[in-house]
């Protein structure tokens, strides 16, 4: 076997030209999805503290987001909404004239070519921040071995059924479940043919972790749950074989699009799914990600560019198909 001094990689590092000949792994603005967070209102554009670069804004201000983002040629936005009243059931997330039902029809009016994903989930819109409907003697579906604040599966499996049509019906072209509620991506699914919507994908968050690095997001989002955390329903940081398994249901279940949450931290896990299902494959670096590289560049501690187009590279070469990231604008001004 050749070795050095006659083998030498160096030479394929030598020149700009040559690095980019050899190199194995692209980014793209086509692979990039931005999300955004919506409230009421008209001229909002609040900035987000925990998310430098980022606020919440309204229908009429995130559509002129959206035309920005269109124009970089990103072919999606993932819809995140702030409700004006936040109840037990969280029922603005089901009515027609609820915030991101609007945010939708407006975006797809100004922009048809520009896919518009909706997050499917409860807790921006319930009062206990939880992820769908719990465990309350004052509720149906009420089981007193569970025990009260234990979130219930199949109650909550019927609203976001009935969610999931407003925000489709609004003109949401893709569904994104992300409350690890089990049977999502069917209930979804059934809801939405029941309704004539088949031409609506589900793009599951198939194996979403209880993770630490949702902390910004929950000030920007103003969902941080009143008490406990989310682990009863979102997955155990420690498992692998389990968020395989979650995704392989998720698949059986119909799934379009796949989706491993957070992201840099999870890239073993992104790979492993990769390779094991022939789906789409999503990652979402998340808000914790974003944040915390912002905070160390505001000290002068790390180039923010040159990190944050390394992280998304490196999804990229962990398997990651597409990349929800709050840089999305960012790195296709950065990749021109
Ligand atoms: C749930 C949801 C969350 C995020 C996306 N969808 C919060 C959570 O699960 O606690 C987090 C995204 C981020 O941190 O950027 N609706």
């Amino acid at each position: 076997m050749a070795t050095y001094p006659t083998v030498r990689p160096r030479r394929l590092r030598q020149s700009d030209a040559m690095r980019r000949l050899v190199r194995e792994t692209s980014l793209s603005a086509d692979q990039l999805i931005a999300p955004l967070f919506i409230r009421h209102g008209a001229g909002v554009n609040k900035p987000i503290a925990s998310m430098p670069g980022h606020s919440q804004l309204s229908v009429d201000t995130a559509v002129r987001e959206a035309e920005t983002i269109a124009e970089l040629g990103i072919p999606a936005v993932l819809l995140f909404g702030i409700p004006a009243h936040k109840d037990a059931v969280g029922s603005e997330n089901f009515d027609p004239e609820g915030i991101v039902p609007q945010a939708a029809y407006a975006i797809k009016k100004a922009l048809p070519e520009l896919l518009v994903i909706s997050d499917m989930c409860f807790c921006e819109y319930t009062d206990h921040g939880h992820c769908g409907i719990l465990n309350n003697p004052e509720h149906p579906g009420y089981d007193p071995q569970l025990g009260e604040g234990y979130l219930l599966n199949d109650a909550t499996l019927a609203l976001l059924g009935k969610a999931a049509v407003v925000h489709a019906q609004a003109g949401a072209d893709i569904i994104a479940p992300s409350g690890m509620i089990d049977g999502m991506v069917a209930g979804i699914r059934s809801a939405l043919d029941a309704a004539d919507l088949q031409r609506v994908a589900i793009m599951s968050y198939a194996a979403k972790y209880s993770s630490g690095f949702y902390g910004p997001f929950r000030d920007a989002a103003e969902s941080p749950p009143s008490f406990g955390d989310r682990s009863q329903y979102q997955m155990d940081p420690a498992n692998t074989r389990e968020a395989l398994r979650e995704v392989e249901l998720d698949v059986e279940e119909g799934a379009d699009l796949l989706m491993v949450k957070p992201a840099l931290a999870y890239l073993d896990i992104i790979r492993q799914v990769k390779d094991r299902f022939d789906l789409p494959l999503a990652a979402y670096q998340v808000s914790g990600e974003y944040s915390m590289v912002k905070a160390a560049a505001e000290r002068g501690w790390i180039d923010e560019r040159r990190v944050a187009l390394e992280s998304l590279l490196s999804i990229r070469r962990a398997g990651a198909d597409m990349i929800i990231t709050y840089w999305a604008k960012d790195a296709v001004r950065w990749l021109r």
